[in-house]
C-alpha cells in the first residue's frame, strides 16, 4: 500500500473477527517494524510482550480490567486475537546515557527534556499500527489503568523497571467496530496546529 494511504487509512478498531487469527508471518512483521522505531542514544530499552493464545488473552483483560460483566468496548475488544505490550525501562535509558560518550553519570532526570523511554515505547507502537494496516488488520492502541499495572506485572512475571505504556489489540476487523466519540472533535487543521516562524 502507499505510504501516504496506510497513514490516512490509519485508525483505532476496536472489534475484531475472533476467527481469524493473526497470521504468523505478520504478527512477526509488526515486532520486526517495532524495533525498526527510533530510540534515545539507540537505547532500545523496550519491551514487547505478545498476548496470543486464548488463556494468555483472558489472563491480561483478567488483570488489567474491573469484575463484573464486560461493558461493550471489552466485549470487542477482548475479541483480539493478538494483544502487544509495548513496555518501556527507564533504567536502561539512564545506564545508556550515563556511559561514556554521553556522560551523565548523575543519572538525574532532570536533564531529560521529556520521558524519552515512553516516547520511544510510543514510536515502536506507531510503527506497529502503521503495520498492521499495511497488512489489511485492524488494530488500537489502548491505555493500561495505572491501578491494574501491578496486576498487569504480577499475572505475566514483568519485571518491576519494565512499564506498559499500553497496549495494542490488532486483527482483522470484526463488524460490530464502534469510532471513538472523541472524533466527534474534529480534526484540527494545520493552520490551527502549525506556527510557521513565529508563534
Ligand atoms: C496514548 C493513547 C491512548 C489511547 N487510549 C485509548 C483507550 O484507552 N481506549 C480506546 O478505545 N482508545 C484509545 N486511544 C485511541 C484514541 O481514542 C484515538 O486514537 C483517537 O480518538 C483518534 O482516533 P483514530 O486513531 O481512530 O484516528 C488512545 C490513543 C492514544 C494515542
Amino acid at each position: 500500500m502507499e505510504f501516504a494511504n496506510v497513514v490516512r487509512r490509519r485508525r483505532m478498531v476496536r472489534d475484531y473477527d475472533p476467527d481469524r487469527p493473526v497470521p504468523t508471518e505478520v504478527r512477526e512483521r509488526l515486532l520486526e517494524h517495532a524495533i525498526r522505531a527510533p530510540s534515545a542514544g539507540f537505547s532500545q530499552g523496550w519491551a514487547f510482550l505478545v498476548l496470543e493464545t486464548a488463556e494468555e488473552r483472558a489472563r491480561f483483560w483478567q488483570a488489567t480490567t474491573g469484575e463484573g460483566p464486560p461493558d461493550p468496548w471489552l466485549t470487542r475488544m477482548s475479541r483480539a486475537p493478538l494483544l502487544i505490550v509495548p513496555l518501556s525501562n527507564k533504567s536502561a535509558y539512564l545506564d545508556r546515557y550515563a556511559e561514556p560518550d554521553k556522560g551523565w553519570t548523575d543519572r538525574d532526570e532532570a536533564r531529560w527534556p521529556v520521558p524519552y523511554w515512553d516516547i520511544d515505547a510510543g514510536m515502536a507502537s506507531l510503527l506497529m499500527l502503521l503495520t498492521a494496516v499495511d497488512e489489511g488488520l485492524g488494530a488500537c492502541f489502548f491505555g493500561i489503568p495505572p491501578e491494574r499495572i501491578e496486576a498487569f506485572r504480577a499475572t505475566f512475571g514483568v519485571p518491576a523497571e519494565f512499564r506498559p505504556v499500553g497496549c495494542l489489540s490488532v486483527g482483522y476487523p470484526g463488524d460490530g467496530d464502534r469510532r471513538s466519540p472523541s472524533l466527534q472533535r474534529g480534526r484540527r487543521p494545520v493552520e490551527e496546529v502549525v506556527h510557521r516562524g513565529n508563534w
